[in-house]
């Protein structure tokens, strides 16, 4: 198995491995370090049937069960769900800069990402550190952040998404949180589920919120993957941010996830 890091702050690429078959335990252990070390790893070429997917994902944690009304479970699954642009359709999922399920008591950890269909040309997905982002941050904004709670949200989403669901009560989680596994100091914000410090109100938070928010958008910290069917991706949410980039216009994308339980931070 080869590990090659896309950039220095985010992303690593793994040869050398089937993931369609049980492997030693140790292969599976690089690959979590790889991913606590690069927060995603990108395979290619990988054949897995759903069966074999779904073991995958249990090597790393218990899948969770799909109940988003925007990513529904595909038929016979308990546990993949669907990210699927059909040809024709304007709006994709995903199209903002987020980390995936912010808005719960307890966020996801891990997204498996598998492509089963992808446009012709676009459709990538760009991954950005939030810990790279905080450690650029001065140490007095640092401290500052340290204090302090951030509320989030899942109601402009579902707005956006036209779902019709009422959103998920608020949430908060600390501002920066210290990674479960390794320890780095992560900026735990996001633009699409982080709508206010606590004690804040809006309009106080929008300020420091969008100056952070900017922090995640540097070029040089983040990487972009280009998807081909049988790519998959596996991220973990609770140091990086993603973004699927909606540019193939009628293209169709049929991607299957699966969002596994891990190592819960300090709320
Ligand atoms: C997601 O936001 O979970 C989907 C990302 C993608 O489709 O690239």
């Amino acid at each position: 198995m080869r590990i090659t890091p896309v950039t220095s702050n985010v992303g690593a690429e793994i040869e050398g491995v089937d993931l369609s078959v049980e492997q030693p335990a140790e292969v599976y252990r690089q690959i979590r370090q790889a991913l606590i070390d690069h927060g995603v790893v990108f395979f290619r070429d990988q054949t897995l049937s759903s069966e074999q997917y779904v073991a995958l994902a249990r090597r790393f944690g218990r899948p969770t069960v799909p109940t988003s009304g925007i990513i529904p479970p595909i038929p016979g699954s308990e546990e993949i769900a669907e990210v699927r642009k059909e040809a024709g359709r304007d709006r994709n999922v995903g199209g903002s800069w987020h980390t995936d399920q912010a808005y719960r008591k307890a966020p996801s950890w891990g997204t498996m990402l598998l492509c089963r269909k992808a446009p012709a040309t676009g459709g990538d997905t760009l991954f950005s550190s939030m810990a790279a982002a905080y450690h650029r941050l001065s140490d007095g904004l640092k401290q500052t952040l340290g204090g302090l709670r951030a509320v989030h949200s899942n109601a402009g989403v579902q707005a956006r998404m036209g779902t019709g669901r009422a959103p998920d009560p608020e949430v908060t989680h600390p501002v920066v949180v210290r990674h479960p596994e390794g320890g780095k100091p992560v900026l735990y914000v996001n633009p699409a589920y982080t709508v206010r410090f606590e004690g804040w109100t809006e309009a106080e938070s929008r300020p420091l919120l969008e100056f952070l928010f900017q922090q995640g958008q540097h070029p040089e910290l983040f990487c972009r993957f280009r998807w081909r069917p049988g790519s998959l991706a596996f991220w973990d949410n609770l140091q990086t941010w993603h973004f699927a980039v909606n540019d193939y216009g009628a293209g169709e994308r049929v991607m299957h996830r699966i969002v596994v339980e891990g190592p819960e931070f300090d709320h």
